[in-house]
Order: C-alpha cells, then structure tokens, then sequence
C-alpha cells in the first residue's frame, strides 16, 4: 500500500496473551501467539501510522520503525499501558487475549507441593476494552470475539456492551481460525454492516480489518 492511508494516524494496538502470576515461578496464560496483533501492527505501520504496540508475552518481533512496542506481562499492567497512550490515539484495536481472571495474591515464594489440594482463589481482571469504550472521544475502537456458541448474537451484544465501532468474530468452529493459527476466518460486524470473509493469512486478515476501519473513519 503506497499511499499511505493512514499517514498522521496513531493506532494503538493489544496483542498477545497477558500471563497471570500464582508464585514467582507459575502463572496462569492462554495460548494466544499475538500473530493477530502483530499483523494488524505491521499492516498499520506500512499505512503510514504511528503504532503503539501493546504486547503480552510473546515470541514475535515488530520489523517496521513506525511500530513503537511496549512489552508487559499482565492485565493490570496492560490496563496502565493503554491508558498511557489512549487519549491520544485515533484508532483502537483490542487484539489480546487477556486473563480475564488472576489470582488474588502472588505466592512471594514458589508453593511446595505438600498438600493434596491446592485452592487459588482468583479476582476479575479489568476489561480493557470495556474502559476503553467508556472513555471514548473521537477513537475509533474495535474488538475481537471468540466465540462458542451463539457467535452472531454475542458479538453483537459486545459491540454495544462495549461501546465499539466494530467487532471481528473468530469462530473456534473454523478449522484454521483464531489464536494459535497463522490463518483465520473473521466476520466484521460494524453497528450498521456485516461482512463476512473467507480464510486467509493473518496479514491479509488485517488488511481486511484496516480497509473496514478507513471506511468507518469516512463515514
Ligand atoms: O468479553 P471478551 O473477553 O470476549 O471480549 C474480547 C475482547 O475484549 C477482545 O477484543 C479483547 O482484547 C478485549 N478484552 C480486554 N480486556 C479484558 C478482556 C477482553 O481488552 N480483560
């Protein structure tokens, strides 16, 4: 893309999976690669914009300059990360898959297995996404759903829940979709349009995401 679309833009982006400490040396994570995160990021960066790049732990590297990424490991710190940038931003991208529960404290020193149970008592993360829909300005905030069962319906519901522009939907019914995959098949679901697109790499699935975003910043 040579035309630079998104030139002057700042798009803030999460990505990857958010790991969860129970003692120094365990946590509780997901198998999120943050491929999703990173293609959007690329994709974005060769438009022209400035990316922050909020990234969970993960095994990628960012190769375009404009992509400025800042690695944390839980929710709470990506929670502070994107508010640091958010205000700022002109589009947002909710690409990771974050915890959605951590447990209550983290063991100052490794837990010995000496009892035959061990009970972890857990507390609900921030949604991120949802504080992000909250303090909307002029963002144009979209989100990602995985779904199980009524995929439609649900992310329907989370596109207002949430207060997004738009919502991609990975099903885990797709053979070849979501997290751990260099491929995927998505929906869109806009407050006015679905879209609906067949499987393909990650990169070309951003390119589809940023094309549907450049048409709601038009609109
Ligand atoms: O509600 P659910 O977890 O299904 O929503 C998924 C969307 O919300 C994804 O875009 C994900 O990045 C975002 N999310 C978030 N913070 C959370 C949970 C989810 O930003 N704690």
């Amino acid at each position: 893309n040579s035309k630079k679309s998104l030139a002057g833009k700042t798009v803030l982006i999460t990505a990857g999976p958010t790991y969860e400490a129970i003692d120094p040396v365990r946590f509780i994570g997901n198998h999120s690669s943050g491929k999703m995160g990173y293609s959007l990021a690329e994709e974005a960066a060769k438009r022209g914009a400035k990316v922050i790049l909020i990234s969970g732990p993960s095994s990628l590297k960012t190769t375009n300059e404009n992509i400025d990424i800042h690695r944390i490991t839980s929710a709470n710190e990506m929670y502070e990360k994107v508010f640091e940038f958010y205000r700022t931003s002109d589009i947002a991208i909710a690409s990771a898959a974050v915890a959605d529960y951590a447990p209550k404290v983290a063991a100052t020193e490794k837990i010995k297995k000496n009892d035959d149970t061990l009970t972890i008592e857990l507390v609900k993360n921030p949604d991120i996404l949802k504080a992000m829909g909250e303090q909307k300005t002029h963002q144009i905030l979209a989100g990602f759903a995985l779904e199980t069962n009524n995929e439609e319906e649900n992310a329907k519901a989370k596109l207002e829940k949430k207060n997004l522009d738009l919502i991609i939907l990975n099903s885990l019914r797709d053979e070849g979709a979501g997290f751990k995959n260099d491929t995927n098949k998505i929906k869109i679901f806009t407050r006015t349009e679905k879209l609906e697109f067949g499987l393909k790499s990650k990169e070309d699935v951003a390119k589809d995401i940023l094309d549907c975003i450049e048409n709601q910043i038009l609109k």
